[in-house]
């Protein structure tokens, strides 16, 4: 690689490193950076999108200018956006500004954009250069690019598990597998997600709180759903005040008399079947680009089988619960033979004390 395109990298990397910045605040948006260099190479501006309604990213590095961006170049991670939203189009303040070349990573997916943005840069005579680090920018935006073309939001399924993989004992007690370091490592990661999703099972077996513990505000949507509805009139998931909820309820099997036990300030959603890829379009449709299933077997299961799961996380414990009842992570797939199972891929392994935790791609 010559020195020029070394440094080219060098200033994307930049723009993707500003971009990660917005790592757990952007949703709906996509995280975005960009760096701006004069005529003569020299850095006068960068900046990131921090939240929806604030400033694109190439909007901030445009406020905060330190010289004449005349002649100069841009390195953004993204194609800059033709259409109006919240704020007004990027590509408009690119063109006035008289930059002479725009290096963008990738296409915008946004059907609003994707090509738009970059066709009216090489209609005004700016120099567009597609294409740089796109591996690293593809991975940043996997949530939003996801969402953008399937409809659905981008899932990822966790759960925790013995050595011998269950996943609770026979009379469904799981407090708790896993030891204090890797539970409060879950909290905090729960960050990174616009929503939390259970089965009604486990809200009445665990009554879970789902919440960051006050690492992110606010907290993401905690999500339920239910076939039957027969959901507790008490649960940490009605107090509001520390995070939203959000009911979900297939009304072909459920028990409406049962919404009285649900407090007013809980959102309630009914659908017309109990495929967990409803609530994958519910959740997208609401802008949620990146999802966490803390789901039980049964509603694993399904997820899995209708596509809703993306990435798994695994947390292993070094206990043994034995037991031919005791629970696993999973229901049957009904498979017959060893080619047909569900095989993941690119696997990372850490040690949490004396956990394991294994991130895996799912492609099913
Ligand atoms: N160790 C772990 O990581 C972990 C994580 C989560 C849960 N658990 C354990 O798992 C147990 C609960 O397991 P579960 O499988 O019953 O979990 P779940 O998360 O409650 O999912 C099952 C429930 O989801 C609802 N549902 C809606 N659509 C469904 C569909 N298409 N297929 C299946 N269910 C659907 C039903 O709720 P309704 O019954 O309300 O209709 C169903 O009972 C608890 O003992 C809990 O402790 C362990
Ligand atoms: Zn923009």
């Amino acid at each position: 690689m010559s020195e020029k395109s070394l440094s080219h990298t060098k200033w994307m990397k930049r723009a993707i490193f500003l971009a990660s910045l917005g790592k757990n605040t952007t949703s709906p948006n996509p995280r975005v950076g960009a760096v701006i260099l004069d005529k003569n190479g020299s850095l006068i501006s960068e900046g990131f999108h921090f939240k929806a309604g604030m400033p694109h990213a190439e909007a901030m590095a445009f406020n905060n200018l330190k010289n004449d961006a005349k002649g100069g170049t841009m390195y953004v991670n993204l194609e800059p956006c033709c259409h109006q939203g919240k704020t007004p189009p990027c590509v408009d303040k690119v063109i006035s500004s008289g930059l002479k070349k725009v290096y963008i990573s990738m296409e915008d997916p946004d059907e609003r954009v994707s090509g738009k943005g970059i066709k009216l840069l090489k209609e005004a005579g700016i120099q567009v250069n597609l294409g740089l680090c796109k591996k690293e920018s593809l991975d940043l935006n996997k949530a939003f690019i996801h969402r953008n073309t399937t409809k659905k939001a981008f899932g990822v399924l966790k759960w925790a598990m013995s050595i011998d993989g269950r996943i609770a004992l026979k009379n469904g007690k799981s407090k708790w597998i896993t030891n204090d370091e890797s539970r409060s490592l879950v909290h905090s990661f729960r960050a990174e997600f616009d929503a939390i999703i259970i089965g009604g099972n486990t809200l009445r077996r665990d009554n879970p709180f789902l919440t960051t513990r006050g690492s992110k505000n606010p907290e993401p949507l905690r999500v339920v759903f239910t076939k039957s509805l027969d959901l507790p009139s008490k649960s940490n998931l009605w107090d509001c005040s520390k995070a939203k909820t959000l009911v979900i309820y297939d009304s072909s099997t459920a028990n409406e008399s049962y919404l009285s036990r649900i407090p007013k300030c809980v959102e309630v959603e009914k659908v017309l079947s109990d495929n967990p890829e409803l609530i994958s379009k519910i959740l997208a449709k609401r802008g949620c680009n990146k999802v966490l299933w803390e789901c039980g077997p049964n509603l694993a299961t399904a997820a899995i089988q209708s596509n809703c799961i993306q990435e798994i996380i695994t947390f292993i414990a070094p206990k043994i619960l034995g037991g031919e009842n005791s629970m696993h992570p999973f229901g049957d797939f009904e498979f017959e033979e060893m080619h047909e199972v569900i095989k993941l891929s690119n696997s990372q392994v850490s040690l949490i004390g004396n956990d394991i935790c294994v991130k895996s791609l799912c492609k099913n």
